[in-house]
């Protein structure tokens, strides 16, 4: 029996959404990975990263960020004081592109699924996109990662921040200190939007 396309999937636990995504192969990357990387991390997390696509480490680990772009965002976390156990991290492609290369747009529109199902079960408080490809997937299409790294946006009530990809200031070390500034400021408005919650709460 045909297995009916993933859009028409309620997912009823985030356990199922994980099986179902594990389980892929909707799209030609499937087929030139070693494991779909699905995410890790907090399911009830207040603040999900969202990468790219895995890379040769995350492929052979089958976790997201464990690379050399997850060895930077790990120094990033700890700076900030982000436990990685807290956040949900993932990618906008659940499989790694041959050769490394950027997902093509109906790899990335097969994949989205996934990615909004997460969102939704997770229901973050912040999103933080790491690079231009988790920007124009989640805020817009033509946005450019330059022009409006540092700037907040808000989708569904969801706060959502981009910033430079850690691989990006692997190749470019001035790229550090804005992203430093938006870990920063991704900081400073978690703690105040928590503080606020807290207050509301008693
Ligand atoms: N780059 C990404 O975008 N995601 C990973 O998981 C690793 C490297």
């Amino acid at each position: 029996m045909k297995e009916p396309a993933i859009e028409t999937i309620e997912f009823k636990s985030f356990e199922q959404l994980r099986d179902t995504c594990l389980k892929c192969s909707g799209c030609g990357l499937r087929a030139g990975a070693k494991q779909v990387v699905f995410g890790k991390g907090n399911p009830c997390a207040d603040i999900m990263f969202v990468g790219e696509a895995p890379g040769k480490q995350e492929d052979e680990q089958g976790e997201p960020f464990v690379g050399a772009a997850g060895n930077l965002l790990d120094k990033i976390f700890a700076a900030a004081g982000i436990n990685r156990d807290d956040v949900f991290i993932t990618n906008v492609a659940k499989c790694r592109p041959p050769g490394n290369r950027f997902p093509r747009p109906d790899e990335v529109e097969t994949c989205r699924w996934y990615l909004n199902a997460q969102i939704k079960f997770i229901d973050p408080l912040i999103i933080v996109c790491l690079g231009a490809l988790a920007t124009k997937t989640l805020i817009n299409p033509q946005a450019r990662i330059t022009r409006i790294r540092g700037q907040w946006f808000e989708k569904n009530g969801i706060k959502i921040l981009p910033t430079y990809h850690p691989a990006a200031l692997l190749r470019d070390p001035g790229k550090k200190r804005p992203v430093w500034e938006d870990f920063q400021e991704l900081m400073r408005v978690y703690k105040e939007m928590i503080t606020r919650q807290m207050t509301i709460d008693w």
